[in-house]
């Protein structure tokens, strides 16, 4: 779904920062080989994520949902030299090709991959953290919300991609097999409404949530 016109789109990517090469390789090759390429955040949310990031210059990162590690590599951008990177993914096959990449970039040291489900995973990690991505199965988003907010230090950001799901999320009867757009409807309300968090949506791409805890 494109919120811009397509010319004016081009204009905000051709005016923001490039896309670094490895990313470049990485998305690439996702594309070459990888089913689904594109749930990879890509260029210009890749900048935006690095660029939070590096707002945020959290020590401790948590993601939900690595896929081929893009996502993971532009957070991991503004990370401190003493802080990890905690990634998530119930698939198993797109191990290796992450790791690939982690080890080609300067954080692989830092960067620890995890495979499960995430809602099993996340109460075993303990750790705090200041920066939590959300990008994996939408019908979890709530539980994943309930699972990371205690692991969020004060101050912290949840950013939660994919919020406006093509614009799915204003519909009010949805297909029988449609799980996910009831699912965000009831996480936007949520994290709107919860008095731990204040929270603005930004229509970017397909929507993206930035929640700061109070
Ligand atoms: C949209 S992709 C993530 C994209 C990645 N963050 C990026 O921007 O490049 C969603 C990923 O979530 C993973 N996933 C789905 N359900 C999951 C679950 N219950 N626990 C952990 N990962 C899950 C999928 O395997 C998939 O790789």
């Amino acid at each position: 779904m494109h919120f811009l016109p397509e010319d004016l789109d081009e204009y905000v990517v051709a005016h923001s920062e490039d896309e670094p090469e490895l990313l470049q390789q990485l998305s690439r090759e996702t594309y070459q080989k990888i089913l689904q390429p594109r749930m990879l955040s890509g260029h210009y949310q890749g900048r935006l994520l690095s660029m939070i990031s590096k707002l945020v210059n959290p020590k401790n990162i948590l993601e939900i949902g690595t896929y081929t590690g893009y996502s993971a590599l532009c957070l991991a951008e503004g990370m401190q030299k003493n802080g990890e990177l905690d990634t998530i993914d119930i698939n198993e096959e797109l191990f290796d090709f992450q790791r690939k990449y982690f080890e080609k970039s300067e954080f692989g040291h830092q960067i620890l991959q995890h495979v499960g489900d995430a809602l099993d995973i996340i109460p075993k990690l303990n750790k705090m953290y200041d920066l939590i991505f959300v990008d994996a199965d939408k019908e979890n988003y709530s539980n994943y919300f309930e699972a990371i907010i205690n692991k969020l230090n004060v101050g912290g950001i949840i950013l939660s991609d994919n919020v406006l799901w093509s614009g799915k999320v204003l519909e009010t009867k949805f297909k029988k097999d449609d799980t996910s757009t009831p699912a965000l409807i009831e996480y936007n309300k949520l994290l709107k409404e919860d008095p731990r968090v204040e929270t603005v949506v930004l229509p970017i791409r397909d929507g993206l949530t930035i929640s700061r805890k109070l």
